[in-house]
Formats: structure tokens, sequence, C-alpha cells
């Protein structure tokens, strides 16, 4: 048999089982006996060697005409095994039929007063610090300046672990955290939960919401702790918003502020409602941290400082116009949806 014969035999004898292969192993099964590196047609590249003068050109034009046919052909088929697997997958699915739909979700209201919040804290440059919901009666009370037998340290009123540490009963933990690990200055703000064992009812609920904040620079004085919620008030709930600075005590701050706001854009707009506690750092805070920290870092004489914690659910109650503060935990839809 002359090559050229031989060769066109090998041409069908490869379209014929490329044809016959039903699936992709058997079709890989083919390309490798025909074009794998000791195939039937790649052999024939090596046998060229053999041939004559006369025949070497034109065994050479109609090797590589086989060799393109075939791998047409297998590309080819392999399209067509794909799609009736594609089609096979697709059996009995009709899908022209109308999706499942889902329900768009939306952020809690407390997630939205607190995004609020903190983005007109951020544009006054305050940085977001964090602190455990679990912390030490140190961090929550000593460190603050609040003694022993300070009637917030009672059993009645928080809760503590077996272990002797305690649910915060505010984020003010987080002012003493942030100053043991870094010196001044410090500008930032601490989002987060608090807890105490208060009686449940309309306004209180064991656990609940503040934003802590906290600024300790040279020459921070009351007037920057003013402008500062001031501008915050005013950027919540409106220009007309008045902001109400009430003599208060804290154990931690001298003097210390409780701050009301009074808005008609307001629901019950002609009410003064308590918003935050704040006031200007204890000296005796700052001794603590200093004490803590081994150094003088935050030496009393040198560093003032203002802080503030606000209760995030009131004033979402505020905005949102919301009569009980245990709608925010009980996951009702129909409360939910009219947030979105
Ligand atoms: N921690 C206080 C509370 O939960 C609020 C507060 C008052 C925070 C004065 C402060 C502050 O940072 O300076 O009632």
């Amino acid at each position: 048999m002359t090559a050229p014969h031989a060769l066109e035999q090998l041409r069908e004898l490869a379209l014929e089982e490329i044809a016959q292969a039903t699936d992709e192993q058997s079709l890989e099964a083919v390309r490798v006996r025909y074009l794998g590196r000791s195939g039937r047609i790649s052999l024939w590249s090596e046998q060229m060697k053999t041939l004559s003068k006369e025949e070497k050109p034109v065994v050479g034009k109609l090797l590589n005409e086989v060799r393109g046919a075939v791998t047409q052909a297998l590309e080819q088929r392999a399209r067509v095994l794909q799609s009736a697997k594609e089609t096979e997958t697709l059996a009995g699915i009709d899908v022209s039929l109308p999706g499942t739909p889902v329900d768009r979700g939306s952020l809690h209201p407390l997630t939205q007063m607190l995004d609020r919040a903190i983005n007109v804290f951020r544009r006054m440059g305050f940085a977001l610090a964090e602190g455990p919901d679990i912390d030490t009666e140190w961090n929550c009370f000593d460190a603050l300046n609040t003694p022993p037998d300070h009637p917030a340290r009672n059993e009645q009123d928080t809760f503590y672990l077996p272990d002797g540490r305690l649910l915060r009963t505010h984020t003010s933990t987080v002012q003493i955290r942030t100053m043991t690990a870094a010196p001044p200055p410090i500008r930032i703000i601490a989002p987060g939960a608090a807890y105490r064992r208060d009686e449940v009812d309309a306004t209180h609920s064991a656990q609940f919401h503040q934003i802590e904040g906290l600024y300790v620079d040279e020459n921070v004085s009351v007037a920057d702790l003013k402008g500062t919620l001031e501008f915050l008030m005013h950027e919540l709930f409106g220009p007309e918003t008045a902001v109400r600075f009430r003599p208060h005590y804290f154990p931690f701050t001298e003097p210390s502020f409780e701050i009301d706001v009074k808005s008609k854009a307001l629901k019950g707009g002609e009410r003064w409602i308590e918003v935050c506690g704040s006031g200007m750092v204890h000296p005796a805070v700052f001794e603590q941290v200093n004490r803590a920290r081994g150094d003088n870092a935050y030496d009393p004489e040198k560093w003032t400082g203002f802080a503030f914690g606000l209760g995030m659910d009131r004033l979402a109650m505020i905005l949102f116009d919301i009569p009980d503060i245990r709608y925010f935990a009980h996951n009702d839809l129909r409360f939910l949806k009219q947030f979105q």
C-alpha cells in the first residue's frame, strides 16, 4: 500500500472513531490513539525520514491535512458532546419559569442610627475604637474613679460572671483600654452594647447601646465638648435643635453634664429629652491610667480631655419615633420593615 493511500485510510478510521465516541473519556482516548505522543498520526511524522525525496513533499502535505482534519473533528465532537450534556442536565427544568423572589433585607434602625452618628464623628476626625462586652471590674469601675462601694457596682445593677469579670455597664471601659494602649493625643469614639440589671420596661432594657467618645489633648476645654456635641445634634436632628448642658455627677468627669435635646422637627418636640452623659476627664482617671501604663504619659498637668456617652437607643427612639425600647430586640418584621 502506498503511503498516501495508508494515510487516507488512517484519516477515515480516525474520523469514524471520533463520530462513535459517546462521551468525553472515549473521545479523549481517540485523541491519544491518533495524536498522542506515540499516536498513529504522530508516528507518521517520524516515518517521514524513511521516505524518498519525491514522496516526502506529497506525504508531508497530506499528513498535515490529515492531522488538521482529525484535530478539527475532535473539537467539533467535543462541542457536540458538551452541549448534549448540558441539555441533559437542564432536562425537566423550565428555565423560563419566574424565580423565587428573595425579600430585600434592611439595616436595623439602631444600626442606621449608629451609622449616622459615626459618620458625623468621622467628619470631625474621630477614629473608631473597640472593646469587648465582657470586661474587668478595673476597666469598668476602678480606673474610672468609681469606688468599690459605689451603687453602680452592686450585684443588683451589674451582671457579674463567676470569674469576677462583668458585662460592661457602659462603653466607658474603652476610654481606659484606649489610654492604657496609647499615649495622647487621643480622639476616639467607641460604639457598642452595654448591660445593666434594670427592670425592663418601655425605656429600659438589659442590653442597650452607647457611643463613647474621648478627646485628650493639650488645652481641651468644655467649649470643645459643647461644640462637638452641639454639632452632632444639629447634624442628626436639624439646625433648629436646642441642646442643653445640665450639671450632673459622674465619678470619672469633673465637671460633668447631662445633655438634653429638644427639637420641633421631632415628635413630642416641646419636651427636653436626655441623650448623653459627658464631662471633662477627671485627673484621677489619668492617674489610674498612668499607674497601669507605668509612665506619666497622661500627666494631668499637661493634658486635659472631654468624654461622653451617648445613649443610642434613646436617640433612635427620638429620631424614628419609636415608643418602646423593647421593639429593638423583638425582631418583629412588621416593626423592622418600617425602616427600609
Ligand atoms: N458612662 C456614663 C453612663 O453610662 C455616660 C458617660 C458620662 C460617659 C460621662 C462619659 C462621661 O464618657 O464622660 O451613664
